[in-house]
């Protein structure tokens, strides 16, 4: 992981600022047990990672607002012995220096410190309501506080959920950033061309996850951001499909939704490809729509317009093409009104894109879609599902279409940070032939 300690820092110092008065408390993310004795690859928490650039678990971030302020760290000890079985820890003392913290205490303190900590501070800023024993634990610590109000000391009497001030920082993208997401796009858009490359009929969804995986480690990426979903046939028009298990057919489309995380950033890509490296003629047709779609959304993302902009203008061309596909009846206007589209596109057009692979921040400013900015990362992924039905043109049952880019928004409109993935047909079919 790449580690500026001056970056993390200058955030740190945003969010004391947005705070005014009072203590913040930002936990990592806990291990999870998988069974056994085995846990699942640990993944820190990505407002924390924001905050500190600190990867291990057991972390605390303490934040002190005002006129004396403080940023503390609490983590693991360094102990030889775990170290030896585990691997390295940093410990506190290490870790003050290198990350620039005010202070570092050993995670066994943390109680104690906090509850110092919090004496005499009028507002108690955490997570509120993420994570019920991180609840009970903070109120339980000022509880702890309150007692000692015959002394003198008050506990805080505000309680705020940190994330109202951290999710809006984190909405914006800044230059270190954007070059981690570029990078980390351009690395799945290889592993896309890959899969492309790989997929021929009777291989399985395994294998061509296989090679997205191989790209991904192979470029230092070494986790995808989500699931990889490898989806043959049918199994496109299962949204979440994850099974990843059926043999891919000839004559069937593949739908692959995967992308790298690097240096805790996501990437979100979708491509969808026949697996014989050529359209056919149904096959075609929903796709040039979707892809038409996606154009118009793509072409709708840029500073000033909203954020529905681009699902309004994706809507509108998957409408018009699916009344040309006789798959909806009537107007696009009263497709639209009726919501009859929704049969075979249910979802919206995108989704913010930063640390999470859904990332934070709010969609709507006092009740309006709020208006795109600069540094703003969404993606831009409109799709069709057609499952099979009486009145649904047989040629086109089972086909499903997602095609999804990565896009910044611009100072003069955007930046498609996942182009090089090939999603034109003549593209795609140029690539598999060779
Ligand atoms: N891969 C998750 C999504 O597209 O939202
Ligand atoms: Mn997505
Ligand atoms: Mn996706």
């Amino acid at each position: 992981m790449t580690i500026d300690p001056a970056i993390h820092s200058q955030r740190r110092a945003r969010l004391l600022e947005k705070m005014r008065r009072g203590i913040a408390v930002v936990p990592t993310a806990p291990e999870v047990a998988r069974n056994g004795d085995t846990h699942y690859g640990y993944r820190h928490d990505s407002s924390f990672y924001y905050l500190t650039g600190f990867a291990e678990p057991e972390a605390v971030l303490a934040l002190v607002a005002g006129d004396k302020q403080q940023a503390i760290l609490f983590c693991r000890e360094k102990n030889p012995e775990r170290e030896i079985w585990d691997g390295f820890r940093t410990g506190p003392d290490a870790a003050k220096e290198q990350y620039g913290f005010d202070a570092a205490y050993p995670i066994a303190q943390l109680d104690e410190k906090l509850a110092e900590l919090m004496g005499n501070q009028p507002a108690l800023f955490y997570p509120v309501g993420h994570d019920t024993a991180w609840d009970q634990r903070l109120l339980r610590l000022r509880g702890e506080v309150q007692a000692k109000a015959r002394s003198g000391i008050r506990a805080p009497n505000e309680i705020h959920d940190v994330r109202t001030l951290l999710n809006e920082m984190r909405l914006f993208k800044g230059e270190h950033e954007l070059a981690i997401m570029r990078r980390a796009a351009e690395i799945s858009t290889q592993a896309h061309r890959r899969a492309m490359r790989f997929a021929r009929p009777g291989q399985s969804e395994y294998q061509i996850e296989a090679e997205l995986l191989h790209e991904f480690c192979r470029h230092g990426a070494r986790h995808p951001a989500y699931p990889s979903i490898v989806a043959g046939g049918a199994n496109a028009c299962v949204l979440h499909y994850v099974g990843n298990d059926a043999a891919l057919r000839d004559g069937d489309l593949l739908l692959i939704d995967a992308g790298c995380e690097l240096d805790g950033y996501a990437s979100d890509i979708t491509r969808t490809f026949p697996v014989n490296g050529r359209f056919s003629a149904a096959q075609k047709d929903v796709y040039e729509i979707v892809l038409a779609a996606q154009a118009a959304a793509i072409a709708a993302a840029r500073p000033g317009n909203t954020w529905d902009a681009p699902h309004d203008a994706a809507l509108r061309v998957l409408a018009q093409g699916f009344i040309d596909l006789e798959l909806c009846r009537g107007s696009v206007e009263a497709v639209l009104e009726s919501e009859s589209y929704k049969r075979f596109y249910m979802h919206r057009t995108g989704h913010w894109l930063g640390m999470d692979v859904h990332d934070v921040g709010d969609y709507k400013v006092d009740d309006h879609w709020r208006k795109l900015q600069p540094g703003m990362v969404f993606t831009v992924e409109p799709g069709c599902y057609i499952r099979p039905a009486d009145d649904v043109p047989q040629a086109l049952w089972n086909i499903g279409i997602r095609i999804e880019d990565d896009v910044a928004i611009t100072a003069q409109g955007n930046e498609v940070l996942t182009v090089a993935a090939p999603k034109a047909v003549a593209e795609i079919e140029e690539l598999m032939r060779d």
